[in-house]
């Protein structure tokens, strides 16, 4: 039997990095979205041994460094099961494009597998595997709006808020975390080193900020933020547009890769130009998305933009309860 799920992509609200921690990992904070972009991953289980990927994109590496042989490997352990699994990965979202979709693409193998050998782990469980496998890929376990903080392993799921409209633009250029992270590191060096080493990003400093955006994320949540705001037709998914754009939430990787990048930045003033109420960098990029005030919005300025030659997509968030009720294909 083939069970075949959808792996949803997420964009992050705002993302805040701190300390590098004696891990090698920075702790942040972030407000994790799953969006209803996905690839599509189909899973069997036949007689014999061994996990097998298949995947028309050539950047997508078929060994045991795809997290999805890395995850398939760790449910099977756990599951006590045995077979063949064959894992294929139906391409649609970009590679290193911040929208983690290889993290995505593992969870949904990890989900499509114990379909297949009709067998469930606890989801304590499966949030462990997912943390072991990659920072990214618990909050792909919960969806909907999802709170990470530690490596970004560590998820809270959030109040589910109604779809919001969306533009993504995905340009052609990947971008590395790994290398994102190292450039940021390289740049706090060189504000503490400016400052005699004082007022730079230095781990208490850093610690300090994480805790300062803790404290301003969940005053944001709780929708303190909307101090004497009218409540607005469209409810949650209104207030969350306004919040947002009233916190002024940002991407600490904005920095980082617009200076190295600096067309990204181009596109997202197309996107606010386009009318987008707010636009940000997805993770490390190269993914830019914008939020809009309606469906029809997001459509018109998606068409605008493709008209400057820029691969962007309308769509829109996807709430928890929604991913879950359409994980499976052919449901
Ligand atoms: O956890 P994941 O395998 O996705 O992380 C890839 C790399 O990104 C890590 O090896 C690390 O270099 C960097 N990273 C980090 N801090 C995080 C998450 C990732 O430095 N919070």
């Amino acid at each position: 039997m083939t069970v075949a799920v959808r792996s949803f992509a997420k964009i992050n609200l705002g993302l805040y990095i701190g300390a590098k921690r004696a891990d090698g990992f920075h702790d942040l904070r972030t407000v994790y979205q799953t969006i209803a972009l996905h690839d599509v991953v189909r899973v069997s289980v036949a007689r014999g041994t061994g996990i097998e990927i298949r995947c028309d994109d050539s950047r997508v590496p078929l060994d045991s460094s795809n997290t999805c042989y890395r995850i398939a490997e760790r449910v099977m352990d756990a599951l006590q099961a045995s077979g063949r699994v064959t894992i294929e990965i139906e391409k649609d979202l970009p590679v290193q494009g911040g929208m983690g979709a290889a993290s995505s693409n593992a969870v949904a193998a990890m989900f499509a597998l114990e379909r297949a050998l009709k067998k469930r782990l606890p989801t304590a469980k499966k949030l462990q595997i997912a943390a072991a496998v990659g920072s990214d890929l618990p909050l792909f376990v919960i969806g909907g709006t999802v709170l990470g903080v530690g490596r970004g392993e560590e998820v809270y799921p959030l109040a589910d808020s109604p779809a919001v409209p969306m533009v993504v633009v995905m340009p052609e250029v990947g971008v590395s975390t790994p290398k994102a992270f190292t450039e940021w590191d390289a740049r706090a060096g060189e504000d503490a080193g400016r400052s005699g080493g004082t007022s730079g990003l230095t781990p208490s400093r850093a610690s300090d900020r994480l805790f300062e955006v803790g404290c301003a994320l969940s005053a944001w949540l709780s929708g303190s933020t909307n101090l004497g705001a009218p409540a607005r037709a469209g409810g949650r998914a209104g207030n969350l547009l306004s919040d947002l754009v009233r916190a002024g939430i940002r991407n600490d990787f904005e920095q980082v890769v617009f200076s190295q990048i600096p067309e990204l930045l181009d596109m997202k003033r197309a996107l606010v130009r386009a009318g987008a109420k707010y636009a940000s960098l997805s993770g490390s990029g190269s993914t830019l998305y914008g939020l809009f005030g309606s469906a029809s919005g997001a459509t018109k300025a998606a068409n605008r933009l493709k008209k400057q030659g820029l691969a962007a997509v309308a769509t829109r968030t996807l709430t928890r309860r929604e991913m879950n009720r359409s994980l499976v294909v052919g449901r």
